[in-house]
């Protein structure tokens, strides 16, 4: 793979300004964005009032502390529009996260808003070492996701050409890829895996593609996960981070030239790390809740937003600006089993590290009697879809998932293609424990 480290010429001159410089500019726009909350959203007077805080108490950034948290019920609480900070012929666009239960999380962005946000994602977008004049296949769904829309602008404020595929056909994302020939794609990685085995069906060589950079996110995935797929397509893999109730994609993006976990863009989120229990803020590197506060959004500010994502804060390398490890799970997502903690992408990373396993796995949760259970569907990769083989694969993957978690799981190792693919976000946990 080359090296696609970034001139510095290039670079915002904010990301390689110093920690002192960044934090005195957070503590400006902290200043505007907690007063521009409380000013012209009534949840957040209420909330502020009642917690006796009043935006003229923050002087230092450490002052955050005492204000009080957001929550996506909030938004919800709120529905569709009542948490927006400027008149609605102010709003230009409108995104909603689908949300499995209840009403949709509703976003808006001024033309502000959305200028920064594709500043933000073109600076992520060079951050991953795509250059402007170069191609970009946008593979994130398009529509009321932030993902295909997100990329799409960014890549566009960069100087690409952008191909706005969107999510699905799998068949026609393969022949675009091999015809346009473009330099980087953003999507999700779970869908990426299914590119590739499009590219397999139809006897192509991934690593001969013109692909150099994939940039993928919207879920959690794992450096095992990007080993995978760096080694078949013979590109870099990185990692963009963001929610729509912050923005979207783009509020944090891994540099190329280190893969060490995505760089917060600190001039535009001030991001902290609380105990989930206590709502205690912890110190930069101890793991726990991600909450983010906006810092420049108009139409749809967030204080203290709680992300419900585990990481840890870390300090910066490639740029100033803090980094966040990758994304352990969210704590929506952990499944406790027997008392133990676990997160799908922990079983992931035993998934792909066991042999004669394709990369594609579903969690499915069941009762048995009182206790609750877990199932992991898998597959044998195409060389290896032997009984025996099969046997060898499931017997070393319980072996794995007991020795790191206790406790042992029934493993069916499914035919190639018998586990669910994902056209976007990968659903991997499936719990029918209220059915049983
Ligand atoms: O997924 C925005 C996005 C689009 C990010 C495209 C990156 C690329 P939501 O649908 O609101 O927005 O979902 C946000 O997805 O709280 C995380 O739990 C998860 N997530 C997003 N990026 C990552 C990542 C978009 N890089 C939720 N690693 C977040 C792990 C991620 N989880």
């Amino acid at each position: 793979m080359k090296d696609l480290t970034p001139n510095t010429d290039d670079l915002d001159p904010i990301e390689i300004a110093s920690v002192d410089e960044i934090r005195a500019l957070q503590l400006e726009r902290l200043k505007w964005s907690v007063r521009h909350a409380y000013d012209n959203v009534p949840m957040y007077k209420a909330r502020f009032d009642d917690a006796g805080v009043h935006p003229d108490d923050l002087r230092q950034l450490s002052d955050l502390s005492k204000f009080p948290f957001t929550l996506k019920n909030d938004l919800r609480d709120n529905y569709p529009f009542g948490l927006f900070a400027v008149p609605k012929s102010e709003v230009v666009r409108i995104h909603a996260s689908s949300g499995t239960t209840g009403k949709p999380t509703v976003v808006g962005y001024t033309r502000g808003d959305i200028d920064n946000w594709a500043d933000l994602v073109a600076r992520s977008i060079r951050a991953s070492g795509i250059r402007k004049g170069e191609m970009v296949h946008v593979a994130y769904g398009y529509g009321l996701f932030t993902g295909g829309l997100g990329a799409h602008y960014g890549a566009e404020r960069l100087g690409c050409t952008v191909i706005p595929m969107s999510g699905g056909q799998t068949e026609r994302q393969v022949s675009l890829i091999q015809d346009f020939k473009p330099d980087g794609i953003m999507v999700t990685p779970s869908y990426m895996l299914n590119i590739l085995e499009q590219f397999l069906k139809q006897g192509l060589d991934p690593r001969a593609c013109s692909l150099k950079v994939g940039i993928f996110g919207a879920e959690p995935w794992t450096d095992a996960m990007r080993s995978q797929v760096e080694d078949a397509f013979d590109m870099h893999a990185v990692d963009i981070y963001g929610l729509s109730e912050i923005m979207g994609p783009g509020v944090a993006n891994e540099c190329v030239e280190t893969k060490d976990g995505p760089v917060i863009w600190e001039d535009h989120f001030l991001p902290e790390i609380i105990d989930p229990d206590t709502g205690e803020v912890l110190p930069d590197g101890e793991e726990g809740e991600l909450v983010f506060t906006t810092l420049t959004k108009e139409a749809l500010p967030m204080i203290r937003y709680r992300t419900r994502d585990l990481t840890r804060l870390l300090p910066g390398t490639a740029r100033s600006m803090r980094r966040m490890a990758k994304i352990t799970g969210r704590s929506d997502d952990m499944i406790i089993l027997r008392g133990v903690n676990v997160f799908p992408s922990q079983i992931e990373e035993q998934v792909m590290a066991t042999g004669g396993l394709a990369p594609h796995y579903q969690i499915e949760l069941y009762k048995s009697g009182r206790m609750d259970a877990m199932r992991v569907h898998v597959e044998a990769s195409p060389d290896a879809s032997g009984e025996m083989a099969k046997t060898a694969a499931a017997r070393m993957l319980n072996k794995r998932i007991k020795d790191m978690v206790g406790v042992s799981t029934e493993i069916i190792v499914g035919e190639p293609g018998e586990v669910e693919r994902s056209q976007g976000k990968a659903r991997r946990v499936v719990d029918k424990r209220d059915r049983e």
